[in-house]
């Protein structure tokens, strides 16, 4: 999770550790350092708080004024002392240490323990550093490029050798940051750790690779093409470091959201054969229903789950807020299977629930991201999210992790099941592979400008409603829920259908509906309800996909999404509802990150 590298003239350990500890906030599990001093590389790595890393070494330290370090949040193998990072090989002459998940780490496992070599740990990381010590002919950086060659997946990854006074490193999806000092360089997973030493800095691309002397570097892609990366001088302070340069957390956990769908989406899905891989122990055919449990903004991504298990995986879903959920004597089985729903892992409410469930006989699921939490501790299994630290108190990635969560869960369900073929696997799983790239594009600068001018156009409003149906529907509810959680402006979210039985009342030219009204089998339903709008003098904002300027025409205003498959296009649609919100919120002058009476973690019933 957190990545530290150094090569000067300090005490490598002391910059590793104080860079380290500024990442702390992000949440790790264990933590570990590797010291070069050039005869040989000691490597120290120690499970739990990074403290009980920095007293050993404060006993006995490592000498040396190369290293790295890390922080390690678990994905694969739990949090130990052995998985724990840096990784060496056998002989220890070549460390690494690893952000993100190899896709294929089963595969190359397979291929070097027929090839002879040993594995201490059970992380996919550690293919990483036997695929360099196969590759490795006398030049370090060579080996990295050839063995990155063989790698899919996602990494932030930076290796040493006992004979070269260098640090290697490269990147796909997982951040890097390089500090330039004066006959010393820097590396790091994020800014924060840097800012006591440099504030001359270089961010890394996605397939960039970086070798780090002493008194300079060398950027290169690849294929082995030098790459020039401007040298930025940064002036933010700690916390502004912390927000990435953004305002405010929500903003840049809005931005983070093409970075968290693909860890969420990574190595889970195979194109080649339309299968899912959870990595869960369930038996997809030992429950007759489910029961999905959750409280706020997860209780909706919960309801998409409902509609997409359902309509692809043909078991009948029941949805309740944790609160009402526990108290209404629930009817629970050995045949239901009820899924809990979590950022935080720890609402009482939510785990309260699900200790109801339990009571019952339910075999139980989390869909969470925060690791080790207290659900986690007692769930059977746990589809983690891996949308990465959320501290903005109003959700946002995590929703959108969720979300992508039940279409990975409702195709894997379907495919066990039987009731999707392979051909509607493959193009559901096609679908949820390009969200990343989706989110990415709904987040252009046009589209999030003019999102702004909506926003401001209608922040004096004193109410807003709005409108979704279907799998879209929760989209609504969620986007009304992050409005009034944020700007204070009483919001309500309402299946579109039912508009007309009761909301429809208060429609008048003082009240903005925003309508979820991208391509959809029921678009037309849709516009008839916008059609309603309009008869009554509503302001309609229509949330519609790219190109549909036909039905623009009944709009006061658009915001243009990408165009996504209808199933995944919940996790499209929330991003431009969230910036909605946002930019209403802080056209009102409200403190987005810490809104009035609500909490990031909700411990009290
Ligand atoms: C609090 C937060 C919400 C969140 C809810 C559930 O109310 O303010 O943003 O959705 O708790 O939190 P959880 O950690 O269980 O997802």
């Amino acid at each position: 999770c957190g990545i530290v590298g150094y090569i000067g003239t300090r005490q490598a350990q002391d910059v590793l550790i104080s860079g380290l500890a500024k990442l702390e906030y992000r949440g790790y599990d264990s933590a570990g350092v590797a010291v070069g001093d050039g005869a040989c590389i000691a490597v120290k790595k120690k499970a739990g708080k990074l403290a009980n890393l920095s007293g050993e070494l404060a006993e006995s330290p490592l000498a040396g004024t190369l290293g790295i370090g890390h922080t390690r949040w678990a994905t694969h193998g739990l949090p130990n002392d052995t998985n724990a990072h840096p990784h060496a090989t056998e002989d220890g002459r070549i460390v690494i240490i690893h952000n993100g998940i190899i896709e294929n780490y089963l595969s190359l496992k397979e291929g070097l323990i027929a090839r002879g070599h040993t594995f201490k740990s059970e992380t996919d990381s550690e293919v990483l550093a036997h695929l360099i010590e196969e590759a490795y002919a006398g030049d370090l950086y060579e080996a990295v490029r050839v063995a990155l060659g063989q790698v899919r997946g996602a990494y932030g990854i930076v290796v040493t050798h006992v004979d070269h006074r260098e640090i290697v490193a490269a990147r796909t999806v997982s951040p890097l940051v390089m500090g330039v000092g004066e006959g010393e360089m820097f590396l790091a997973s994020d800014v924060p750790a840097l800012l006591a030493y440099t504030r001359n800095m270089v961010f890394l691309h996605d397939g960039d690779m970086v070798v780090l002397h002493d008194d300079g570097f060398r950027i290169t892609d690849l294929a082995g093409q030098p790459v020039e990366r401007p040298i930025d001088h940064i002036d933010w302070d700690a916390e502004a470091a912390e927000k990435g340069g953004f305002d405010t957390y929500m903003l840049k956990e809005i931005y983070e959201q093409p970075q968290a769908l693909t860890n969420t989406l990574i190595g889970r899905l195979h194109d080649d054969t339309g299968e899912v891989n959870l990595d869960i122990g369930l038996d997809p055919q030992s429950f007759k229903r489910i029961s999905i449990i959750a409280c706020g903004t997860a209780y909706y991504a919960g309801l998409v789950g409902e509609y997409l298990i359902e309509q692809l995986a043909r078991i009948p879903v029941e949805v309740d807020v944790a609160s009402e959920y526990r108290y209404r004597n629930p009817i629970v089985s050995e045949q239901t299977l009820a899924v809990v729903v979590s950022q935080s892992g720890e609402t009482i409410d939510t785990l309260e629930a699900l200790r109801e469930a339990k009571k019952g006989g339910a075999k139980t699921l989390g869909v969470i991201n925060a690791k080790g939490s207290s659900m986690t501790r007692e769930l059977d299994d746990t589809l983690y999210i891996h949308a990465g630290p959320e501290i903005g108190v109003a959700s946002t990635k995590a929703y959108t992790s969720m979300v992508s969560a039940f279409v990975m869960l409702a195709l894997w369900l379907g495919r066990a099941r039987g009731t999707l073929d392979e051909t509607q696997a493959r193009d559901l799983l096609h679908a949820a592979r390009e969200l990343p790239r989706l989110v990415e594009e709904a987040l252009a600068p046009e589209r999030v400008e003019q999102i702004k001018r909506v926003a401001e156009k209608y922040a004096h409003a004193r109410d807003y409603l709005f409108l979704g149906r279907g799998v879209n529907a929760p989209t609504a509810f969620e986007g009304a829920l992050k409005l009034k959680e944020i700007s204070y402006i009483h919001a309500e979210g309402y299946a579109a259908g039912e508009m007309k039985h009761g909301p429809i009342a208060l429609i008048d030219a003082n009240l903005p509906v925003v309508v979820v009204a991208t391509e959809s089998r029921l678009l037309e339903k849709t516009i008839s309800n916008v059609q309603e709008v309009r008869a009554r003098s509503g302001q309609v904002i229509a949330l519609l996909s790219d190109g549909d300027t036909e039905n623009a025409r009944h709009a006061d205003d658009v915001l243009y999404v990408p165009r996504a498959h209808e199933m995944v296009s919940p996790v499209v649609n929330a991003v431009a509802l969230q910036l909605l919100a946002y930019f209403t919120a802080t056209a009102l002058g409200k403190d987005v990150d810490k809104p009035r009476n609500l909490a990031k973690s909700v411990t009290v019933e």
